[in-house]
């Protein structure tokens, strides 16, 4: 109940939150991996962290750099009574995979990561998001098709979103190519998103 109320509240104020299937996606994933120890890049109002917490026994750690959003993530896990398995980082996301990636105790600590944060920057962090994640772990990425301007599904993307589409290209292909993961998959709906195990 409370979920739903989170999404439309989310949509009608035009903050980005996951997609219907990819939400079902990501449910499914969790479910079919029961992870630990979580780790999501982009928290918003927490509507994907509750669809992790919620379906799995692990904990949850999430980061989000803005403010006003953590607030009301923290306010929404509270009132869900989840906030003992949660914990949100206040932060951007590339200092704390920094921080993280140079202290022991994160060194392959979660089994299953996230990745929804700002897409320019899935290039600069995936290293360190690979370093933190278990062998055996999962990593689920969204919107690395981004609004179909990546796969040329929707046409040529305007001037302003050019760069990030060029990003998101090369991150796809750089990432289906690395050595570290297996049975790397490329889900081509909504606005795509990309789930691999680490070897
Ligand atoms: C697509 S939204 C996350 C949606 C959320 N996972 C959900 O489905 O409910 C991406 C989030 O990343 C946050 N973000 C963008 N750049 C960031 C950064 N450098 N560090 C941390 N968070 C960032 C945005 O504020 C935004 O809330």
């Amino acid at each position: 109940m409370e979920e739903l109320y989170i999404k439309d509240s989310a949509t009608h104020r035009g903050v980005p939150i996951i997609r219907d299937e990819s939400h079902e996606i990501l449910i499914e994933y969790i479910k079919k991996t029961n992870p630990k120890h979580i780790l999501e890049i982009g928290t918003a109002v927490g509507y994907s962290g509750m669809a992790i917490i919620k379906n799995c026994s692990g904990k949850l750690i999430t980061i989000e750099h803005n403010s006003n959003l953590v607030k009301e993530a923290t306010q929404n896990f509270k009132d869900a009574g989840l906030s003992e398995r949660v914990q949100i980082i206040n932060d951007d996301c590339l200092v704390q995979v920094a921080l993280m990636v140079a202290d022991d105790k994160y060194n392959e600590y979660f089994d299953f990561i996230f990745l929804d944060g700002p897409k320019a920057q899935y290039q600069n962090m995936i290293d360190g998001l690979m370093m933190l994640l278990k062998s055996g772990g999962t990593i689920l990425i969204d919107n690395v098709l981004f609004r179909g301007y990546v796969d040329g599904s929707v046409k040529a993307p305007t001037k302003r979103f050019k760069t990030i589409t060029k990003r998101l290209k090369s991150f796809i292909d750089d990432f289906m190519n690395r050595t570290d993961i297996k049975n790397a998959k490329l889900i081509e709906l909504e606005d795509g998103m990309i789930v691999a195990t680490k070897v």
